[in-house]
C-alpha cells in the first residue's frame, strides 16, 4: 500500500480533553479492598479523571476536536470524514461520530464509529491513512474518546482501579507523495477467538439488559486480567516491531514510542521488545489510568505540548485492546 505514488497523510493538528473530577488510589481504598501500594506496583496508576454527571463522551470529543481543528487551521465544514474510536458511545444508535458531526457543524463530513477496544484510535488513524492515500478524502478527523467510568463496576477491585475518561483527536490532511512528514506505515490485527476474556456480557442483542441480569452486574466490563496481560505484552511488541519493519526503520530512528497506557509493566515489556530505553517511551498512566481509545492521542497531545516531540520527529504509536485487537502507526510529525 505504501508505494511512493500514493498521497501522504500528515497530522496537521492534535487536541485532547480530560474531565475535571480526579479519583486517586486513596479514594479506591475507601471503596474496595485495595491499596495505593498494590495499584502503583501492579499497574503504575495513581490517579484517573472521570466525568461528572451530565457530561458525555461527545462533549469531551468536541473539546479535543475543536483544539485539533484550531491547530490545523481548518474549519469543521472542510472535514470530509470523522472516524471516532470508542467502546463507550453516547448511545448504541446512532453513532457518536454522527452526534459529534452535528456538535462540530461538520456538515460535509461522513461519520462513523470505530469499535476496536483500546485500539480504536489506531484503527481509525490507519483507516484515515488509507482514505487519504487513495485520494478519496483530503481532511479527516480521527478521535479516540472514552467514558469508561460508565462501564466500570466500582465494586470489582479487579477492574475498577484501572479505567479513566478522556478524549484525544487529530486532524489528518492529504499532502503530495514526496512530503517528508506523514504516516509511513500502519499495521492492524485482530483475534476474535479471545473475545470473552474482555467484554461487557449484557446490554447487547445477545443478552439485552433486564431487571434480573442488571442485578448480576453484567452491564459492566469483565476482564480476565492476567490472560489479557500476557496477550497484550506479546501483541503490542509484535505490532511495534512490524510497523518499524514495514517502513524500513529501526528503533534507533525513533524519537518517541507512544504505547497504549494499560499497565506500566506492559509498556516496559513493549519497549524491551523493540530495544528502546524507557527515556524514549511516553508514560502518563500514573495521571490518567487506562483511557482505552483516548490513551494514545492524549499521550501524543501531551508529548507535543511538553516539547517531548517536535515537527520532523519519528513517532511510533501502538495499542492493544478488547476484541482482541492490536495495531500500530509510524508517523513523522
Ligand atoms: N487491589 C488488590 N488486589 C487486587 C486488585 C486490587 N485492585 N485487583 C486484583 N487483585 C488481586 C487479585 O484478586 C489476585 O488475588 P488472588 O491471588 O488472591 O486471587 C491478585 O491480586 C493477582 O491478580 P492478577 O490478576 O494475577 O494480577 P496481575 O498482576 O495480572 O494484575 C491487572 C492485574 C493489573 C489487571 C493486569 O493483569 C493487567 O494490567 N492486565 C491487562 C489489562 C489490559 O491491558 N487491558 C487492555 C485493554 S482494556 C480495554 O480494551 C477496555
Amino acid at each position: 500500500m505504501e508505494g511512493n505514488r500514493l498521497k501522504k497523510a500528515v497530522i496537521a493538528g492534535v487536541g485532547a480533553a480530560t474531565p475535571g473530577r480526579v479519583l486517586t488510589n486513596y479514594d479506591f481504598e475507601k471503596m474496595v479492598e485495595t491499596s495505593d501500594e498494590w495499584i502503583v506496583t501492579r499497574t503504575g496508576i495513581r490517579e484517573r479523571h472521570v466525568v461528572e454527571n451530565g457530561m458525555v463522551g461527545t462533549d469531551l470529543a468536541l473539546e479535543a476536536s475543536r483544539q485539533a481543528l484550531r491547530e490545523a487551521e481548518l474549519s469543521a465544514e472542510k472535514l470530509d470524514l470523522i472516524l471516532l474510536g470508542t467502546v463507550t458511545p453516547d448511545f448504541i444508535v446512532p453513532s457518536s461520530a454522527c452526534i459529534l458531526q452535528k456538535k462540530l457543524g461538520a456538515t460535509q463530513a461522513a461519520a462513523m464509529d470505530v469499535v476496536a477496544g483500546c485500539t480504536g484510535f489506531i484503527y481509525g488513524l490507519a483507516t484515515a491513512n488509507a482514505f487519504i492515500q487513495s485520494g478519496m478524502y483530503q481532511n479527516i478527523l480521527v478521535i479516540g474518546v472514552e467514558v469508561l467510568s460508565k462501564l466500570t463496576d466500582y465494586k470489582d477491585r479487579n477492574t475498577c482501579v484501572l479505567f479513566g475518561d478522556a478524549a484525544g483527536a487529530v486532524v489528518v490532511e492529504a499532502a503530495p507523495p514526496d512530503e517528508r512528514r506523514g504516516i509511513l506505515s500502519t499495521f492492524l490485527a485482530a483475534d476474535g477467538s479471545l473475545a470473552n476474556l474482555l467484554h461487557v456480557p449484557i446490554g447487547g442483542t445477545v443478552e439485552p439488559l433486564t431487571l434480573a441480569n442488571f442485578e448480576n452486574r453484567g452491564q459492566y466490563i469483565k476482564m480476565a486480567g492476567n490472560e489479557v496481560f500476557k496477550s497484550a505484552v506479546r501483541e503490542m511488541g509484535e505490532a511495534a516491531a512490524l510497523a518499524l519493519e514495514k517502513a524500513g526503520c529501526s528503533s534507533d530512528d525513533l524519537a518517541l514510542l507512544i504505547p497504549h497506557q494499560a499497565n506500566i509493566r506492559i509498556i516496559e515489556a513493549t519497549a524491551k521488545r523493540v530495544g528502546l530505553p524507557m527515556e524514549k517511551v511516553y508514560v502518563n498512566i500514573d495521571k490518567y489510568g487506562n483511557t482505552s481509545s483516548a490513551s494514545v492521542p492524549l499521550a501524543l497531545w501531551e508529548a507535543r505540548q511538553t516539547g517531548r516531540v517536535k515537527e520532523g520527529d519519528l513517532v511510533l504509536m501502538v495499542a492493544f485492546g478488547a476484541g482482541f485487537t492490536w495495531g500500530s502507526v509510524l508517523v513523522r510529525l
